[in-house]
């Protein structure tokens, strides 16, 4: 923990051991400024994935990890001063929201985010970065998908990521937390998390297994590199407060496409199996980045390039 004569922000990032938020970490540690993660490695997939995302961030001296559940907001020892504050843990996944799991749900992404803002509220904060999820539009809007939209989610998962983006406003308006929202669609690249389907395609057609579609593979979705998320998100301290933002590439490709895509980068032929359409799966995805981009210089990179770099991630991690 840094030393109490070092006036630097600290930036604390929820969720340092996830796929996004360890790339976001060590991109902030990188920059030279002191960062406190705090992960409660929950088990939605093998901790030691998690474990294997802290390794680097361990090491280095401006960071300091802290093992703590959101919801008990034990962060007593993270210094009083100047914070800004990237909100990343969640309990994420569409098709799992369904049935029993719900409670994850709601603790990890709505009471997780409450007891945040209320630990926030009385500190001295220059930004608070929600972290959303194109999951909150639904099926029903026009594309590309517009912030000012009316949000109507069709999963149980986008329920509560609305839900947590309503808390952070309210806490805005009534307490003054500089507030911004990004809603990010589809991330991928290194470090992605086992249930997403570039994770499962890359590795299916590495061990010649069956890349199972959902559906008939013509949804489309805005597939985000993390790299372009993580630049966003660094800079989304300079967004206006109370604001949401759309984080996407600003284009769309079916996954039927997006598999001929990783054939012709890996070489190999995906053997396809089609299976039922999953309850809370969106259509399509596809983000209108207007907004970002008329605040920030964002100019988000190609999917081959970004894949490229995923394969080579799951041929080098066994
Ligand atoms: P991830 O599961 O890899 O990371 C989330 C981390 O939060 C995990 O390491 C988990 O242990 C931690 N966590 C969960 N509940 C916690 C709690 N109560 N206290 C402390 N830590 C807790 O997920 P990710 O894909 O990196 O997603 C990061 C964020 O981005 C999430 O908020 C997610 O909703 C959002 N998001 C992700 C995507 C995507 O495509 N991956 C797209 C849109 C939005
Ligand atoms: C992803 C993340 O998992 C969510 O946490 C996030 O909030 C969401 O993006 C978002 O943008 O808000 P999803 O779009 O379902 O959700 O991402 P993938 O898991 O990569 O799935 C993409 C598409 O491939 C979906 O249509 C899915 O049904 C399909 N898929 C996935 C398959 O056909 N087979 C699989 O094995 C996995």
């Amino acid at each position: 923990m840094p030393g109490a004569q070092d006036l630097r922000p600290v930036y604390l990032v929820t969720g340092c051991a996830g796929f996004i938020g360890s790339h976001l970490s060590e991109r902030l540690v990188r920059d030279g400024n002191l960062v406190v993660g705090v992960d409660c490695l929950t088990d939605h997939y093998p901790r030691r994935m998690k474990e294997e995302n802290l390794k680097w961030l361990r090491g280095q001296g401006n960071f300091t990890f802290l093992e703590e559940d959101l919801t008990s907001c034990r962060l007593g020892s993270v210094p009083a001063r100047e914070l800004v504050i990237f909100h990343l843990a969640a309990r994420p996944g569409v098709r799992d929201s369904w049935g029993g799991t719900f409670e994850d749900y709601v603790r990890d992404n709505i009471l997780a985010t409450q007891r945040l803002l209320e630990w926030a509220k009385d500190r001295k904060v220059e930004k608070f970065v929600y972290v959303s999820s194109s999951s909150v539009y639904g099926d029903a809007g026009e594309l590309p998908s517009k912030e000012d939209g009316n949000p109507k989610p069709i999963s149980p998962y986008g329920v509560t990521k609305l839900a947590a983006e309503s808390l952070c406003y309210a806490y805005w308006r009534n307490f003054g937390i500089p507030v911004v929202v990004l809603r990010y669609f589809t991330v991928y690249g290194p470090r992605q998390r086992p249930d997403m389907a570039f994770y499962r395609f890359i590795r299916a057609i590495l061990e010649d297994e069956e890349v199972e579609v959902y559906g008939d593979g013509t949804q489309t979705r805005d597939f985000t590199y993390v790299g372009d998320v993580v630049e966003a998100t660094v800079r989304a301290t300079e967004l206006p407060d109370g604001e949401i933002f759309n984080v996407g590439s600003g284009s769309r490709i079916s996954i039927k496409r997006a598999i001929e895509i990783l054939e012709g980068l890996m070489g190999r032929k995906a053997r396809v199996r089609y299976s039922d359409a999953m309850k809370g799966d969106i259509g399509d995805t596809y983000a209108d980045i207007s907004k970002i981009r008329r605040f920030l210089d964002y100019n988000p990179k190609g999917l081959e390039e970004g894949l490229a770099e995923e394969i080579e991630w799951l041929r080098g991690s066994g």
